[in-house]
């Protein structure tokens, strides 16, 4: 059940779809307390309580013990000691032991403050502006308040099937033959991969919608010699708009007053890579229809993903206070500086970028309504994506294009995916990402992934592998680094044969994964869940902060400290281990309910089959290169030249005999495969879910 509470006049943000009458009782299940400028909630925890959720943010699965801002900002340091990354998810559940659990969403695009027991222990303290909107969902368990949150706030974006292949990306891939070159590197080696990324470098002089012709002399020439080696480029666009007289972006938003306004009116000026710039008004939709719109001309010339970036928006600087901050340090010139005066300096220089006092200083055009930046910022990233994902829908409606996003608010998952910004190679930044994943699959996010490897700082051999191993279960599944690390694309390494088998164990995984994650999005599911989502009933699973379920059947249990060579695992039932250290050299063993310590080599993937259940595994030749030439169901199918006149039946044997099934069964187990040319829309027909049954003895498929 979902109840709708309004306070004030809460400005309509898009997160939901439902149509949810508004309360005429006050909220009982938590204290609300309503000042001029805030909005309190608050309620007692249980010991034994945990509250999952709150999408991108620091530290682990279960949020309890600290507080929790949701203010998109642009901080590469993602150390536990931060309140805030790139998003407002502002969705938790409360699991309680004693009393029924709820979910709570607070529909507020300012900054929201969770105080998750940080100051008093069992108190969930939450604050936020006074004109909001609070959703409150109970349901009979865990799944089923995830589940009504989803409808609430409708179906997961689809991504196409080559984005769940790997991704290659670094920022500093200058020219084609830097991307060639990176290209060769993989193929030579017989090392599939789907997608290079453009970075910032692409553009000329980091304007949006446009390439620089001495770097990239023919791109749409370039752009299908690429495809035609089974390879998308995925170019980058920033939010912000470089002030330059004559660059078309920046004439026709001045002239049509698509750029955000200062206090007098202007257009905002603020600083990102080409320097001063002026940030599009994606609260307006005409504003956000013309920016759309110029996806179009990259997409004319065979271009079929974006990643949308610095959307927060990031700010290096305001024109207005540099020029403030610049006066202040002449003064300081002729000084002998002490420890203050010399700290006053470089606080004055860091007090430039993303100052949220900035975001007080511009202004939007909400259809109408002039809103204060600062009051609406965390969706700000959501309308810039919103706004592509329009224009695509009317630029190539019937097929799916790549999108992802840095910053977004809830509800941005119907439009694009996110992936979690600017890691670090370290090892507690895969932890960090192991964790955060269940929580985005909360708040809808299901098209994500980490940087692997890190973006920041040098990754080491080892920590590649791991988070490779973890990274294969990732919808989105991208390795990107920062400009000036060490070159980490994996024939940078040595033994090159481990990365390569890893990353040929996800194509091998594929059937499974881009199956669960269709039918997570189609069904409002969650593709990743902490175990407790599954396990209910049990209190060790409850306290697993490292494990996570993936899609109906599979269990993992990553490796994420330095020079370990297992881990500790708890299985909540009976469970089939599989350990893999490439597609064709498999272990597998039943293991008991309970704790145990599982060894695990560097080189070896391990997860866990739950008990009737199976997945497919692709069997892959020596030679593919991409998912377009995977043995996949549809593939099959669809090549036979009697494609016409298949039957049902020729369908179930199909799936049955093409893929080599993994499962654990005491009679039978069964598995719901579904598959789909991976570009069209049309997800619905009935041949696409196919239920495969199979028994000890005997295989038998059959179409549910
Ligand atoms: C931001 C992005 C990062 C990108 C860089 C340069 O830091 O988060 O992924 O590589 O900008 O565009």
């Amino acid at each position: 059940m979902i109840s709708r509470y309004v306070y004030g006049q809460p400005l309509e943000t898009g997160a939901v779809v439902m149509t949810i009458p508004k309360s005429s009782q006050e909220i009982s299940i938590l204290h609300m307390q309503r000042q001029k400028e805030f909005l309190t909630l608050s309620c007692q925890m249980d010991d034994e309580d945990i509250v999952y959720g709150l999408g991108e943010q620091v530290r682990g699965i279960n949020k309890r013990g600290f507080t929790y801002i949701s203010y998109a900002t642009d901080d590469p340091n993602h150390t536990e000691n931060k309140h805030s990354l790139y998003a407002g998810h502002n969705f938790l559940i409360l699991s309680r032991k004693k009393q029924p659990s709820f979910g709570i969403f607070i529909d507020y695009p300012g900054k929201v403050i969770f105080n998750v027991g940080e100051t008093k222990r069992n108190e969930l303290h939450i604050s936020a502006g006074s004109d909001c909107t609070v959703y409150i969902i109970e349901g009979e368990c865990l799944t089923d308040i995830a589940r009504q949150f989803r409808e609430l706030t409708g179906r997961s974006y689809i991504a196409p099937k080559w984005a769940f292949g790997y991704q290659q990306s670094r920022w500093g891939y200058q020219c084609e033959d830097d991307i060639r070159r990176v290209v060769d590197g993989y193929h030579s080696r017989k090392i599939p991969l789907d997608a290079v990324y453009l970075d910032i470098d692409y553009m000329d002089h980091f304007k949006d919608f446009t390439i620089d012709n001495d770097r990239f002399p023919d791109f749409s020439g370039f752009t299908d010699s690429m495809k035609n080696q089974g390879v998308h480029l995925v170019p980058i666009i920033d939010a912000g708009v470089k002030i330059e007289k004559d660059y078309p972006v920046y004439e026709e938003g001045v002239q049509n007053n698509y750029f955000c306004k200062d206090e007098d009116g202007r257009d905002f000026v603020g600083a990102v890579w080409p320097g001063k710039s002026h940030f599009p008004d994606f609260f307006n939709s005409r504003a956000r229809a013309w920016f759309g719109h110029k996806y179009k001309w990259l997409m004319d010339q065979g271009i079929e993903g974006f990643w949308n970036d610095m959307n927060e928006p990031a700010l290096f600087y305001s024109e207005k206070r540099l020029e403030r901050i610049m006066d202040e340090i002449l003064t300081m010139k002729n000084e002998n500086l002490d420890l203050h005066s010399f700290y006053q300096l470089t606080g004055k220089i860091d007090s430039l970028s993303n100052n949220p006092d900035d975001h007080k200083s511009f202004y939007h055009d909400f259809d109408g309504i002039k809103v204060r930046h600062d009051k609406v910022h965390n969706l700000y990233g959501f309308y810039m994506t919103k706004a592509a994902s329009e224009a695509f829908d009317q630029i190539a409606p019937d097929k799916r294009t790549l999108l992802f996003s840095r910053s977004s608010y809830i509800g941005m998952h119907r439009y694009g995916g996110i992936w979690t910004g600017d890691n670090a190679s370290w090892w507690s930044h895969l932890l960090l990402s192991i964790q955060q994943m269940p929580a985005l699959n909360l708040c809808g996010i299901l098209y994500t992934g980490s940087d692997i490897g890190g973006f920041g700082c040098d990754a080491t051999p080892d920590l590649m592998l791991r988070w490779l191993e973890f990274g294969i279960f990732t919808p989105l599944m991208r390795n990107h680094a920062a400009l000036g690390t060490r070159e980490q694309e994996v024939y940078q390494f040595e033994q090159l044969e481990d990365y390569r088998n890893i990353i040929r164990i996800r194509y091998g995984l594929l059937p499974y994964i881009y199956s669960e994650y269709m039918k997570s999005a189609l069904n409002n599911e969650m593709y990743f869940r902490p175990l407790a989502f599954d396990f209910p009933q049990d209190s060790h699973a409850a306290r697993v902060e490292d494990q996570l379920m993936v899609g109906e059947s599979i269990m993992i249990a990553p490796i994420y400290t330095q020079n370990a060579t297992g881990r500790y695992v708890y299985l909540p039932e009976d469970m089939l281990m599989v350990r893999m250290k490439s597609l064709e050299d498999k272990i597998y063993r039943v293991m008991q309910t309970g704790h145990h310590y599982i060894d695990a080599a560097l080189n070896e993937v391990v997860f866990f089959v739950r008990k009737n259940h199976m997945l497919p595994l692709a069997v892959l030749n020596d030679d593919i290169r991409s998912t377009a030439d995977l043995q996949l169901l549809h593939n099959v199918i669809s090549q036979r030249k009697d494609a016409q006149e298949i039957t049902a039946e020729d369908v179930m044997h199909t799936a049955a005999s093409i893929y080599e099934w993994i499962g654990y069964a005491q009679d039978y187990a069964e598995y719901t495969l579904y598959d789909d040319d991976g570009i069209s829309k049309n997800y619905t027909p009935q041949q696409k879910w196919i239920k495969v049954v199979k028994s000890k003895e005997s295989l038998n498929v059959c179409i549910s």
